[in-house]
């Protein structure tokens, strides 16, 4: 990424402008490196990322620094889950390097598009609350963090939600609600923006956010 500088000379009055490098703030990893990484994965996440069963999480398409870190979450056991356990000790054999190819795989796969309820109450709801939240309730808009798409802010970590499983999608919003996910320096964002979702809220920006694409 290149920024143009502009400074003013002062012995001459005049404007230049200068092209400068700046540095490259993301470590990107090697997809092709992660692919042969990824073998015990696909049993649950689909061999390119996207699990075909709707309560666990696809991978595909998702930002490297969201894959990133919340694979050192599980290596340290500060995010724990039943089925990730098993894979727990083949993580721990991995280098920092490893899970950054690892997270670059996952990345470059797309994600598969999803298909949301046909129910028109509960897509207004969820569209409503995921584009202005609401006011009232104390419910931040989604799109401020995951973008109108549902892409996320790759640079920032945020992740994508686009697509992703409604199985998943409603236990995590859950888990954050009751504050039983809690590992990393961002789990607490999540808790507060989900501490006055109901139930029904929850249902209807899984189904919205499922079937969101661009
Ligand atoms: C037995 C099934 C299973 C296997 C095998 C498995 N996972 Fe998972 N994975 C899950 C489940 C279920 C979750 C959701 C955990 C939760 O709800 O907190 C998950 C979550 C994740 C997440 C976090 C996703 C998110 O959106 O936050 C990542 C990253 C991940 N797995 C990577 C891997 C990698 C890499 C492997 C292979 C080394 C792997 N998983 C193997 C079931 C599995
Ligand atoms: C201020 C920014 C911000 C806002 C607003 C926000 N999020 Fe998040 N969201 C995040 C961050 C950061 C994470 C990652 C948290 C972590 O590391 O556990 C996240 C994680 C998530 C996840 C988990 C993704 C996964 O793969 O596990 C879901 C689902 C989610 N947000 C949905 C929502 C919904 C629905 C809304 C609106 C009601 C919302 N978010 C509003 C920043 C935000």
């Amino acid at each position: 990424m290149k920024l143009i500088l502009m400074f003013l000379t002062i012995t001459s009055f005049s404007i230049v402008a200068a092209e400068k490098e700046m540095p490259n703030l993301a470590e990107k990893g090697n997809a092709n490196a992660g692919s042969n990484l990824v073998a015990t994965c696909a049993a649950c996440h689909g061999s390119d990322g996207n699990s075909v069963n709707s309560d666990w999480p696809k991978l595909a398409g998702q930002n490297q620094k969201y894959i990133y870190d919340q694979l050192k979450l599980f290596q340290s056991g500060d995010r724990q889950n039943a089925l990730m356990m098993a894979v727990t000790p083949y993580l721990n054999t991995l280098k920092d390097e490893d899970l950054l190819d690892i997270a670059a795989f996952y990345e470059s796969n797309a994600t598969s598009v999803g298909q949301a309820k046909d129910d028109e109450e509960l897509l207004k709801l969820g569209m409503s609350l995921y584009r202005g939240g609401n006011l009232k309730k104390g419910i931040p808009a989604c799109t401020a963090c995951h973008s109108v798409y549902g892409n996320g802010n790759g640079l920032a970590g945020f992740p994508a939600v686009a697509g992703q499983q409604v199985g998943y999608l409603t236990s995590t919003l859950k888990a954050y609600r009751s504050g039983e996910r809690n590992a990393g320096d961002y789990a607490s964002v999540m808790q507060a923006v989900s501490q006055n979702l109901s139930d029904e809220d929850i249902d209807a920006l899984a189904n919205y956010m499922h079937g969101l694409y661009k």
